[in-house]
C-alpha cells in the first residue's frame, strides 16, 4: 500500500517531524511504500475567492506545489498521516489552508473535481498532534475536526496519537512515548480496527479474530449480534 506522511510544522526538525518520521518508519517496517513530505516545501497561499483566482482554464491560479502536492502524492496514497504542533487550539495554519484549498479542486465547477474526488474517498488516516499542554481539552477540538473532516470526505480516521513537548525534538522525552505509539499507528494504519457503528450495524460478537487480526463483517450464515445480545 501507498502511505504519505505530511508533516505541518513550520518548524522542519521539531516535534511534529519526529512524530512523522516514527510513523513512517512503522508504515515501511509493515511493507509499504511510504514517502514523507513537509507542507511547507508546497503550500503558500491561502484560500481565496475561487471566482477571482481561477485562470481562463478554470485552475487555481495560486502560484505554488499545492497540485502538485494533491494530484501526485494525496491522491494516490492508500493512506495519508497527517503531523501538526497545536497551534492555538487548532492545526497549523498551513494545513488549514491545504484543507480549506480542496475545495478549489473538489466543487462542481473545478476541471478534474469528479476525479480529485474520487481519489480523496476511501483512505485511512492518522493524526500526529505535538503540543505543550496534557489538558485533554486542548486538543479535543482539532480531534474532533479531523473525525468531521474524514467522515465528510469518506475516510476512515485510523487512530490519533497526541506527544506534549514544547522545545524542539523533546517530545521524546514524553513517558507515554508518543513515538513509539506514532511507530504503531505506522505499522498498524491497515489492520486496526477502525468502527463507526449505528444501533443497527450488523457485527460479530468478537472484535478480534485470531492473532489479533481484526473480525471481518459478517456474511450470510455468521452469528450476529445487535447491542441487545452482547455479552
Ligand atoms: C503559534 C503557536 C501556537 C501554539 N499554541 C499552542 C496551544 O494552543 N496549545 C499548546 O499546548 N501548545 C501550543 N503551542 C506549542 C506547540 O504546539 C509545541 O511547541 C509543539 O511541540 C511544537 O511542535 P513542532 O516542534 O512540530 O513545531 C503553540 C506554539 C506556537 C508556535
Amino acid at each position: 500500500m501507498k502511505v504519505l506522511v505530511i508533516s505541518s510544522s513550520p518548524r522542519r526538525a521539531g516535534n511534529s517531524a519526529a512524530m512523522a518520521q516514527q510513523a513512517a518508519n512503522g508504515a515501511e517496517a509493515a511493507g509499504h511504500e511510504v514517502e514523507l513530505l513537509h507542507l511547507s516545501d508546497f503550500v503558500d497561499g491561502v484560500l481565496g475567492d475561487c471566482r477571482r483566482c481561477r485562470d481562463s482554464h478554470g485552475r487555481c491560479s495560486i502560484l505554488d506545489e499545492y497540485e502538485t502536492l494533491l494530484v501526485d502524492h494525496v491522491v494516490p496514497a492508500d493512506a495519508v498521516v497527517i503531523a501538526t504542533p497545536l497551534h492555538y487550539y487548532g492545526m497549523t495554519s498551513r494545513l488549514k489552508a491545504f484543507f480549506d484549498r480542496l475545495f478549489c479542486y473538489t466543487s462542481n465547477s473545478a476541471p478534474d473535481g469528479e476525479r480529485v474526488m474520487a481519489g480523496l474517498t476511501g483512505k485511512r488516516i492518522g493524526l500526529l498532534v505535538s503540543c505543550e499542554e496534557n489538558y485533554q481539552g486542548a486538543t479535543l477540538g482539532l480531534v474532533t475536526q479531523f473525525q468531521e473532516l474524514t467522515r465528510y470526505n469518506r475516510q476512515e480516521l485510523a487512530g490519533v496519537v497526541v506527544g506534549v513537548s514544547n522545545s524542539r525534538g523533546e517530545v521524546k522525552w514524553d513517558p507515554a512515548n508518543p513515538l513509539q505509539r506514532a511507530y504503531d499507528l505506522g505499522e498498524r494504519l491497515f489492520t486496526t480496527h477502525v468502527t463507526d457503528y449505528r444501533l443497527d450495524t450488523p457485527r460479530s460478537n468478537r472484535v478480534w479474530a485470531d492473532h489479533g487480526v481484526p473480525a471481518k463483517p459478517p456474511v450470510a450464515g455468521d452469528e450476529v449480534v445487535s447491542v441487545t445480545s452482547i455479552q
